[in-house]
């Protein structure tokens, strides 16, 4: 029997696409090579944009006549859109047969062979109740050999007015200690080099577990970097409004951990911000910036941004681009607003033209475009020990690898390396997406 996992979205469900992979496995499943030869295909969804709602919907759709086809095989749902949609999803596509919530993927087995005792569709959505996050010890050999995530924590209590992840992640768990440092230790012996310790907001890790047995997150990143054999260290994500002066001290502090700092902004204005509901404004966010600088010169800074939230004024928009000049971040993600109901702001009013949204957009994204190369040529003359990822994508003879920065160096070699392995070079040429560099 063969199964095929299609994953969309962030690190949370690629991490949950490993564990799923893991469980199929252990029950003696193989992993097949496409989705049309696989007995149980999972489509792992993500719901952060409508567009990615609308990609998921679109794969979904487009299993109906291969399972009219084939009735035997299990069409599974799992992700952001699953949880979002529960029953629903099943009346809209019917050949769907089973849909899991992020906190149900555990029992898999079990859930599968329900369905093919009783021929009936399965909807496990419920995260009401109390739920904690499974030991998990990963296999070598899904994924890099030489870099994980390790998620810390599930789940958001923020509510952002626009954003659907605290509905379909629930309500934020933190992982003990113990099991962290444990699935560490783990994938130090099976060789990886770095770890990035994964949540949607890190810096609230521990802040739902009583007082007298909590862990802060800059304790629990001093407790990882210890661990013997760990070379690189990054977290992700933080919301500004928790980033205490604990967690800066930290990038003084612990040697292994990776200068390079993403502090998702979303926008400029602080009339747009306190509409958000992300509690910063701008000036808190500059000191934010101030501070990481002062502890860590070189760190690099990169962030995420929201253009065309409702009703944002031109004047507003210009406060996300002055912010932009004033950090002058490595890179930036940056996405036009999208409604996702039932997050609050799919009520506010909004007058601002997808025309007029676009046009924003693209003013962003092509002044971010300069700044970034002209960060990148800050490093020429420097030099870097780098962690190789691999041969170079642009083939002939060149190697990448990734400075601490966590940006893509590119040089020449003739030695062979393996991922994980580290050198050191010089960087020649900064440019848009890498940097060019030759060996020390
Ligand atoms: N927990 C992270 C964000 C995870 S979502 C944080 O708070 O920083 C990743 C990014 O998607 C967000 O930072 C935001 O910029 C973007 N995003 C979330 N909801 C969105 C929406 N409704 N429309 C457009 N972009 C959105
Ligand atoms: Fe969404 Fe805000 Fe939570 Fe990030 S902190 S996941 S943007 S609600
Ligand atoms: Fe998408 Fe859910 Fe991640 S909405 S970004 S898969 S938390």
């Amino acid at each position: 029997m063969k199964f095929f996992i299609e994953t969309f979205g962030c690190q949370m469900n690629d991490r949950d696409s490993l564990i799923m992979t893991q469980i199929l496995e252990q029950a003696g499943y193989s992993c097949g090579t496409s989705i049309m030869e696989a007995d149980i295909i999972v489509i792992n969804t993500c719901s952060i944009r409508g567009k990615a709602e609308q990609k998921a919907y679109s794969l979904i759709g487009s299993l109906r006549k291969h399972k009219l086809a084939n009735p035997n095989i299990i069409i599974i749902v799992t992700g952001c859109v699953a949880q979002q949609e529960g029953r629903a999803m099943v009346s809209r596509m019917q050949h769907v047969d089973m849909v899991l919530g992020p906190q149900s993927i555990y029992g898999l087995i079990d859930h599968i062979e329900k369905v093919k005792e009783t021929g009936e569709s399965l909807i496990l959505t419920d995260q009401s109740k109390r739920f904690e996050i499974p030991p998990f010890l990963p296999d070598l050999h899904h994924s890099t050999p030489h870099k994980r995530f390790v998620t810390i924590m599930q789940g958001c209590n923020n509510y952002c007015t626009y954003c659907i992840v605290p509905f379909t992640r629930g309500r934020e768990v933190s992982r003990k200690p113990a099991d962290i440092i444990a699935e560490v230790k783990h994938l130090i012996d099976l060789g990886v080099k770095e770890v990035t310790l994964l949540g949607q907001n890190v810096n609230s890790y521990g802040l739902d577990q009583p007082d007298e047995s909590r862990t802060s997150f800059p304790e629990l990143l001093r407790e990882v970097s210890k661990v013997a054999g760990l070379i690189r260290l990054r977290f992700t994500t933080s919301n500004p409004k928790d980033l205490s002066n604990d967690l800066m001290s930290c990038f003084a502090e612990l040697d292994n951990l990776c200068l390079h700092f993403h502090l998702p902004m979303q926008s400029g204005s602080d009339i747009v911000l306190e509409r958000m509901n992300r509690k910063y404004t701008v000036a808190d966010y500059l000191l934010l910036v101030k501070g990481l600088r002062a502890v860590a010169p070189d760190i690099s800074i990169t962030t995420d941004i929201i253009v065309g939230f409702p009703n944002e004024t031109d004047a507003d928009f210009m406060g996300t681009m002055a912010l932009m000049e004033e950090v002058r971040y490595d890179s930036a993600f940056s996405f036009i607003y999208s409604n996702r109901p039932p997050a609050l702001s799919c009520d506010f009013a909004d007058e601002v033209s997808k025309e007029e949204k676009s046009r924003r957009l693209a003013l962003f994204q092509k002044r971010q475009k300069e700044i970034t190369v002209e960060q990148h040529q800050r490093f020429v003359g420097r030099e870097f020990d780098l962690m190789i990822e691999g041969e170079s994508k642009m083939g002939n003879g060149q190697w990448s690898g990734r400075s601490t920065h966590n940006i893509i160096v590119n040089f020449y070699s003739e030695t062979v390396y393996q991922p994980g392995d580290m050198v050191r070079v010089r960087v020649t040429e900064g440019l848009m997406n890498s940097l060019r560099a030759e060996l020390v």
